[in-house]
């Protein structure tokens, strides 16, 4: 077994690029998908067989300025480690998530060492596209040296944290608009739409992080379970699915190092058991 683990949740391979990277840059590192599988496995686990790493990497992206509801809910159940850390990727805003996960961990015994924050890009497809391809070329190639920074200081077991925004910011805009949506995320799926161009492939199943989608002999359903992480929307070859008319027309984003079967093949260890 490795002596370092990398965490990680991704809806569009962001975060997951940023958990390679730094396992490229630390010896004897694995990288593992945070799924609902996982979470399962972890909740039968017997506590004493739970195996301890030296160091246990957390990457995530930020939901309304917080870490998804998966990933809080696994760090409630995550082996411990001497040396833990986490990195939130994000569009421009990345909240208090740090914070969050540093406080989660705290209540369950756990202490967070270092915390990173990466912007890269935005996969919140609602929103107007802010940045060129070259531009989103550029916040990748500037995000390459600080997962070494982060291995590095992995490596060497820095105490550190990355500055959040600012209290002021952060507080009006998730008691009045962010919170009360970021509740609301599980059902958030009641407003994806499939449409005509669906051919019923299954990719959106298949790259789904939570088992939220089953195929119908006509078309793919929604769960209620959802984390938003608009992997379905992004990875359908037919781009088929909307979330509400907003997304009509818009151009899909995914990481450009990041297929579909680097998400499928680290989520699906239980493959026989989807649908
Ligand atoms: C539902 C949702 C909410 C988001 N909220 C924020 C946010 O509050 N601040 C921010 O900077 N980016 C936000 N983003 C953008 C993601 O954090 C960012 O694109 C991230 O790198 C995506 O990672 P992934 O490709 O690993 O899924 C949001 C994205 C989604 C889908």
């Amino acid at each position: 077994m490795a002596a370092h683990r990398i965490y990680y949740f991704s809806g569009t391979g962001n975060s997951l690029w940023i958990a390679r990277k730094i396992q490229a840059s630390l010896p004897d590192a694995e990288v593992i998908s945070i799924t609902k599988d996982l979470l399962a496995d972890l909740a039968a686990q017997d506590p004493k067989s739970v195996q301890n790493f030296e160091t246990i990497g957390l990457v995530f992206p930020v939901y309304m300025f917080k870490p998804p509801h998966i990933v809080l809910e696994f760090l409630q159940k995550m082996p411990n480690a001497d040396y833990i850390y986490s990195v939130a990727t994000c569009g421009t805003g990345p909240g208090k998530s740090l914070t969050a996960v540093k406080n989660t961990l705290l209540r369950f015994g756990k202490t967070l060492s270092a915390g990173y924050i990466i912007p890269l890009v935005s996969n919140f497809i609602v929103l107007p596209k802010t940045k060129s391809d070259s531009a989103i070329e550029k916040s990748f190639k500037n995000a390459e040296p600080k997962t070494q920074f982060i291995a590095q200081n992995v490596q060497n077991r820095v105490i550190w944290l990355d500055k959040e925004m600012p209290g002021l910011i952060v507080k009006p805009i998730s008691w009045f608009l962010f919170n009360p949506a970021y509740r609301q995320i599980p059902k958030s799926d009641k407003r994806f739409s499939i449409s005509g161009k669906c051919n019923n492939c299954g990719t959106c199943r298949d790259v789904c992080p939570v088992r939220n989608i089953k195929l119908t002999p006509s078309k793919p359903v929604f769960l209620h379970g959802c984390e938003m992480c608009f992997s379905c929307l992004s990875w359908c070859p037919q781009k088929a699915i909307n979330w509400t008319p907003l997304t009509k027309n818009k151009k899909r984003y995914h990481c450009r190092e990041i297929t579909e079967n680097d998400l499928i093949s680290a989520r699906h260890y239980k493959a026989a058991e989807n649908d």
